[in-house]
């Protein structure tokens, strides 16, 4: 494989997607809400952390393995939820799952997946956890969890920052629609990219697969309104759901504080990527502030923004327990199918492993606001933090 055809880092795999994909499929991965200013302000707001590099700690025996609700995974991150992995490339729903048990890292499946959930659990065990969405009611929102929970799921995520399907103007000017139809347009594009073109043809054209039709006629609809969740519909899964319970989407403290009221195991801050709303906070800015808010012991899982292992530290340093990685695991698929993802997944592990070396840590569990490099300049950013989020410090130097 000549050098510029390997991944070495997300932006190789995001440049490669972009040849190997029609633009259709390229710009559903990569398309945020309205202008995509909050899809880059994820990114950006990570720019702005700087690490402060420690020497003669005595490192050399490091570890990424990280625990969190219970269970003890390889390194601190996993995949994100994300709808429709087939499109990008035939069979990737497999290829992540199978990819997350390798590693023993989680996985999780989307309520608009391209695959059964009883598939997916085959292939990636108890790697696989299940994002639900409301439906159209709670009630067929609580038969898809039991769905979930009778193919064997023991982890749920509950998505809670979709009540609108937002405007993707990338999406809208392709055409893109789910299921997916041919347009003239889409013709075009298709047949300038042969080899994607033939291999999804050869698969099928991937549609949502991951919920049956309920008693109430339901699957899963992209489009559909749901408007109607409110707490309560948090509460009465709760009382239905035996495993773990996580809550999705959380950008504000005072959300933040509701969900752990409804006695959920996790929350999981996120803006979505940058999909749903345009001038949104940057989620990483977030993350102290609903650190502060749930106090320090509370589970909190982290996405938006990142897209290297030193991203996956800054994470945990600003108060995150365990990190999931969206767009990156989508440009890998679409760049080099499973050996795409698996080398990106590799370059993260060691990438995160240098960091914790030049940190002079030895333990994911010691990263804290003493690795951030402050130097009183910054009085906005993420450096601000003070007051109760310190106590997330574990080993404080
Ligand atoms: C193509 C795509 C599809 C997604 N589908 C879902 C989904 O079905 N459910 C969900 O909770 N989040 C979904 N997300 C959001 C991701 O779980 C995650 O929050 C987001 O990708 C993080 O931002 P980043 O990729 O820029 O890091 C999707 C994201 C992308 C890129």
């Amino acid at each position: 494989m000549r050098p510029s055809h390997r991944i070495f880092s997300t932006e190789d795999a995001r440049r490669l997607a972009m040849k190997r994909l029609p633009r259709l499929v390229f710009d559903f991965i990569e398309g945020g809400a309205g202008r995509e200013r909050g899809m880059s302000r994820n990114t950006e707001q990570f720019d702005r952390v700087l690490l402060q590099p420690r020497v003669m700690a005595d490192i050399e025996e490091r570890t990424q393995t990280t625990e969190f609700l219970g269970t003890q995974f390889g390194a601190p991150f996993g995949v994100a939820p994300m709808g429709m992995c087939n499109l990008v490339w035939p069979h990737a729903d497999r290829m992540v799952a199978e990819t997350a048990r390798d590693l023993n890292i989680p996985m999780c499946l989307s309520s608009a997946g391209s695959s059964t959930l009883d598939s997916v659990h085959e292939w990636a065990g108890e790697n696989a956890w299940f994002q639900l969405y409301f439906g159209q009611s709670s009630q067929t929102s609580l038969e898809a969890a039991a769905q979930a929970q009778n193919a064997g799921y023991e982890t749920l995520v509950l998505t809670v920052d979709v009540p609108q399907v937002s405007r993707r103007v990338r999406d809208l000017r392709n055409g893109f629609t789910m299921p997916f139809k041919m347009t003239p347009g889409a013709f075009l594009d298709f047949a300038s990219h042969p080899v994607w073109s033939v291999s999804s043809l050869a698969a099928g054209v991937p549609s949502p697969k991951t919920l049956a039709r309920t008693e109430n006629g339901e699957g899963f609809n992209r489009n559909a309104s749901r408007a109607g969740a409110d707490w309560t519909f948090l509460e009465r899964l709760r009382e239905q759901w035996q495993g773990k319970l996580i809550v999705k989407g959380i950008t504000s403290p005072v959300d933040a504080v509701r969900a752990q009221q409804c006695d959920v195991d996790a929350i999981y801050v996120s803006n979505h990527g940058g999909r749903q709303l345009d001038c949104v906070p940057p989620a990483l800015r977030l993350l102290p502030i609903i650190r502060r808010a749930v106090g320090p012991a509370f589970p909190l899982l982290f996405d938006s923004g990142v897209r290297n292992g030193e991203d996956v530290v800054k994470a945990l340093i600003l108060g995150a327990d365990f990190v999931m990685l969206g767009r990156p695991v989508l440009y890998a698929l679409g760049a080099a199918s499973q050996k795409g993802l698996s080398d990106l997944l590799h370059c993260l592990v060691e990438d995160i492993d240098i960091t914790m070396a030049q940190l002079g840590t030895t333990n994911v569990s010691d990263l804290g606001l003493h690795n951030l490099f402050e130097d009183g300049e910054a009085a906005d950013g993420p450096l601000a933090v003070s007051g109760p989020a310190r106590l997330h410090v574990a080993g404080q130097q």
